[in-house]
């Protein structure tokens, strides 16, 4: 136990449990003590970055040991005490710790520069390859689209018409140079389309939007790839450069309350679809609901791409025990196919 243990609380049960947290983010009133949030850094280690990045297994387990560490974080409001912000903001600010440094130890002599930045980011990951998991979906739409992204972070997901993907038996190729080239492995049911979507018109809309024409928010949008995902950044950074070329509109306001004055603004001959990926989980329960029967009112055609927990209903239709951890993609709340988290499959149901 480093810097003077805080320790872990709970069982193994326990911690396998909470490692939902990193699922869903949306925050509750619930009292966090030092062994609770050590249990977090532990469940994150243990279930998320096990297997997949080796840095962040060591340094979220590092500041599950740090009670130093745990106490600052304790102090900051409950919903900048998550691992992946801690990690990215940390990268941000300072770097990771050279040679086999501690973690806790480096974050905690960088304190003063680390805070900031967790304080003024949020973790919001803008992952284009999953349009490689949407096109399927919005090909079986009457084209031309009006597309509405809730949650768009940086707008990446805007713009799936603009890139180029591999489904191993099919390929559709960008139409743009440099464009990157998503792949997907697609299942033998998967209606992989003849052709990119015809897109008449588009707009997002996010809480916090990042703009890709600047510098500083898409060096936040490269820091949230983890260390070892280095494909994964070379074609986000391609991504940024096609969305340079011509941004997709990304305007600031909730999804409860934005969405349908941005639909209004929709052309009216075009097929309205209203999609989000990976966002529901900041938002409690009733909201997603609340948000289900708005853009039932819309009329718009509605595409969810979520983690199982957070549409139980949809994700119930979808038989997941296979595939932990697999998104599921609905359509106006019927499941119609199993996601990798940043696009990496697709299973069509
Ligand atoms: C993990 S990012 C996903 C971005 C993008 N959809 C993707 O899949 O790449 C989640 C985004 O949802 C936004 N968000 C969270 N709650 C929101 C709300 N109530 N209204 C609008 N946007 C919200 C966050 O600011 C963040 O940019």
């Amino acid at each position: 136990m480093g810097h003077g243990g805080c320790a872990s609380r709970h069982s193994l049960t326990r911690q396998d449990k909470l490692s939902g947290w990193a699922i869903s983010l949306y925050i509750t009133s619930m009292d966090v003590s030092p062994g609770d949030l050590a249990d977090r850094y532990l469940a994150f280690a243990r279930s998320e970055a096990h297997g997949v990045s080796p840095i962040y297994e060591r340094y979220a387990t590092s500041t599950a040991e740090s009670c130093d560490l745990l106490t600052r974080l304790l102090n900051l409001p409950r919903g900048k005490q998550q691992p992946n912000l801690l990690l990215a903001a940390t990268r941000h600010a300072v770097g990771l710790p050279q040679g086999d440094r501690d973690f806790a130890r480096h974050v905690l002599d960088a304190w003063e520069e680390i805070k900031p930045v967790i304080l003024s980011r949020s973790t919001q990951t803008n992952e284009p390859g999953r349009c490689a998991c949407l096109l399927p979906a919005l090909a079986q739409f009457e084209a031309p689209l009006a597309l509405i992204e809730v949650g768009a972070a940086a707008g990446l997901c805007l713009i799936p018409d603009r890139y180029g993907y591999d489904y191993g038996r099919a390929h559709l190729p960008a139409v743009e140079k440099a464009a990157p080239v998503f792949p997907c492995a697609a299942s033998d049911q998967t209606p992989i389309p003849a052709a990119l979507p015809r897109i008449a018109w588009r707009a997002g809309l996010d809480l916090n939007p990042l703009d890709v024409r600047k510098d500083a928010d898409m060096q936040w949008l490269k820091t949230l790839v983890w260390p070892e995902q280095t494909d994964r950044l070379t074609r986000l950074e391609a991504a940024i450069a096609v969305a340079r070329r011509d941004p997709p509109n990304v305007i600031a306001g909730d999804l409860l309350t934005a969405t349908e004055a941005l639909a209004a603004q929709a052309p009216k001959d075009a097929r309205l679809v209203i999609f989000h990926t990976a966002v529901l989980n900041y938002v409690a329960p009733e909201i997603r609901k609340e948000f289900a029967t708005l853009v039932q009112d819309i009329g718009a055609d509605w595409l969810a791409n979520e983690g199982a927990s957070i549409l139980p209903d949809v994700a119930s239709q979808a038989v997941l025990n296979d595939r932990a951890g697999a998104f599921v993609l609905s359509h106006n709340g019927r499941a119609v196919a199993r996601t990798g988290p940043h696009g990496q499959f697709i299973e069509w149901l």
